[in-house]
């Protein structure tokens, strides 16, 4: 199995740079995820590769143009495509959306916003999703398109060394709760100490610790999950 992605943004090295580093390298090199960063100025025609022009209807800032969104997905699509925009007005992504993504797809197109948004012709038309990676708003969608990537990426079979890694986690493993803390050598640093129970060796006792921590940290950081 393996993906593909063909990323458009007007800030290329803003998503090329990421993606090339440290798993999401590695997993480009072996072939599991092979991502196109494409500059979306590469399909304007005029001089200035003019890619925002100004709102109809008044208001601040600039919107982006349509026509180099619709040329560069002519260009780029296959059969099973899909396209997605990265905007804060998209459906609120998380892990299950992501699960959904490197389950069901082999090509995505995904297009950056970037300005006061994109002209809407863009999303009615062309789109077949708008994702939102939280409820705050960023300088530009290529900074999420590379959490997008990443997230879904990590779930493609090969992609992680340890076969258990994206199994045992938080959102998996306790059924929707937070993991439990982790902790490695030394035993004692500084008055601080690892809880004896997780180097006694007895597994039942040490899953019962961890599932008891999980519940505790879920609802000190995230109670919205436990109700
Ligand atoms: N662009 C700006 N903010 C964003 C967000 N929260 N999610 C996706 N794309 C964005």
């Amino acid at each position: 199995m393996s993906l593909e992605i063909d990323v458009l943004t007007i800030f290329p090295e803003l998503v090329r740079v990421p993606l090339s580093e440290s798993i999401m390298g590695r997993a480009s090199d072996k072939g599991h995820v092979t991502t196109r960063v494409h500059d979306l100025r590469e399909w304007t025609t005029d001089n200035h590769k003019k890619v925002d022009d100004e709102p109809y209807g008044g208001g601040p800032g600039m919107v982006m143009k349509p026509e180099p969104f619709f040329a560069a997905v002519n260009d780029l699509k296959k059969q099973n495509t899909t396209v997605v925009l990265m905007t804060p007005q998209g459906k609120k992504y998380n892990q299950k959306v992501a699960e959904s993504y490197a389950e069901s797809s082999s090509h995505l197109i995904i297009l950056c916003g970037h300005y006061e948004g994109v002209d809407h012709r863009v999303v009615k038309y062309l789109v077949d999703e708008e994702i939102s990676i939280g409820d705050y708003v960023l300088t530009n969608g290529a900074i999420a398109a590379v959490v997008f990537i990443d997230s879904i990426a990590r779930l493609i079979p090969g992609v992680l060394g340890d076969g258990r890694s994206n199994v045992e986690e938080s959102f998996s493993v306790y059924d929707g709760i937070l993991e439990a803390p982790s902790y490695t050598r030394p035993a004692e640093f500084n008055d601080m100490k690892v809880p004896e129970v997780l180097m006694s060796g007895n597994h039942k006792k040490i899953l019962d610790w961890k599932y008891e921590a999980a519940q505790q940290r879920t609802k000190e950081n995230r109670p919205d999950l436990l109700s």
